[in-house]
């Protein structure tokens, strides 16, 4: 357990994953902060009213103030708009990245040694974003897309071959969303290749679906998108940080070099520890998912390029 854990706006997903936090008592004390008045001490507080029936024991509470989220050991960066059905992620970049500029500003002045985990679209140009204001090196600004859109995979196969979701194990590389890598010879069923399960048809399938499962939820929704499933892969790697867990998980890190990239932001196997970013794995790609990833390193170029 850390001292504290901030998660900034108190929407869906960070009300969501502040519950998680505090659920799994991964901080003594997790505060939420929003610029609306009201709502995140309202939330904070609804869930510390939770604590004596669940028998957690984190302080939960809400703030509008930076002052109660002061030396954070660790920050969740969720403010901002969220899509719309007809959306891309991209169309919230102007608008998001002078918000999180502002929360960047204020996560320096405040919590200047904390890792920050940012969710806010689009994600590897928020990470950017974050990592320019604040000057923290690149092992304490990361980004989550690829344990959600490697679960939204993950859980796709388990529904085609009716299978636990425990035993899938699957890596998804690559920019967030539309451009993701899904590397199929990384993805196994208890270690059974997945190619030897199922068709190749079949799983460009899966492929696809998970490539477009925000938008399937933001379709359903019509008013926001996704949080259950972002909530709980930023809870996960949340907890690999905090209990020094040394785990792998798929997150945007800044690469230097890595897969032959350097200066930007893109989802890559990560080692998740109390250092936070503690390693890029580098694993061997086909020729097809070397020239995918590059793709998806322009699509993230492009619209970093487009920041005003
Ligand atoms: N990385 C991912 O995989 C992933 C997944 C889901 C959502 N997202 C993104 O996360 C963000 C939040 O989504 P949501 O569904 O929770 O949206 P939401 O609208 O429910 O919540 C956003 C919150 O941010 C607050 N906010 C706005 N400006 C702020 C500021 N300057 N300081 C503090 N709080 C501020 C708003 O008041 C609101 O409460 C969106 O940008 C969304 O696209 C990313």
């Amino acid at each position: 357990m850390v001292r504290k854990i901030t998660v900034v706006g108190a929407g869906n997903v960070g009300a969501t994953t502040a519950q998680g936090i505090a659920q799994r008592e991964l901080a003594r004390e997790v505060v939420m902060i929003d610029i609306v008045e009201g709502v995140p001490q309202g939330k904070g507080l609804d869930q510390w009213e939770s604590a004596p029936i669940e028998g957690w024991d984190s302080r939960a509470r809400g703030t509008n103030s930076y002052a109660d989220t002061a030396d954070s050991d660790l920050i969740v960066v969720t403010a901002g708009i969220a899509r719309k059905p007809g959306m891309s992620r991209e169309d919230l970049l102007n608008t998001n990245a002078g918000i999180v500029r502002d929360v960047s500003e204020n996560i320096k002045r405040t919590s200047p040694n904390a890792i920050v985990i940012m969710v806010s679209n689009p994600l590897d140009a928020m990470a950017y974003v974050c990592m320019k204001t604040t000057g923290f090196p690149r092992e304490r600004v990361i980004g989550m897309a690829g344990v959600l859109d490697t679960a939204r995979y993950r859980s796709f196969i388990a529904l085609e071959l009716d299978l636990s979701v425990e035993d899938i194990q699957a890596l998804v590389l690559g920019g967030h969303g539309d451009t993701m890598v899904p590397l199929a010879s990384y993805t196994t069923v208890s270690g059974i290749p997945l190619a030897q399960l199922l068709p190749q048809d079949r799983i460009a399938k899966l492929v696809d679906r998970a490539r477009t499962g925000g938008a399937e939820i933001v379709g359903l929704l019509k008013t926001g998108s996704a949080y259950y499933a972002p909530a709980a892969a930023v809870v996960q790697m949340a907890e690999a940080i905090v209990r020094d867990k040394k785990r792998i998980l798929p997150c945007s890190a800044w690469l230097q070099g890595e897969f032959g990239m350097r200066d930007l932001f893109l989802g890559v196997p990560c080692k998740l520890g109390r250092g936070g970013l503690e390693r890029v794995i580098e694993v061997e790609l086909t020729e097809d998912e070397r020239a995918a990833l590059g793709k998806s390193a322009d699509a993230v170029r492009e619209t970093i390029a487009l920041l005003s």
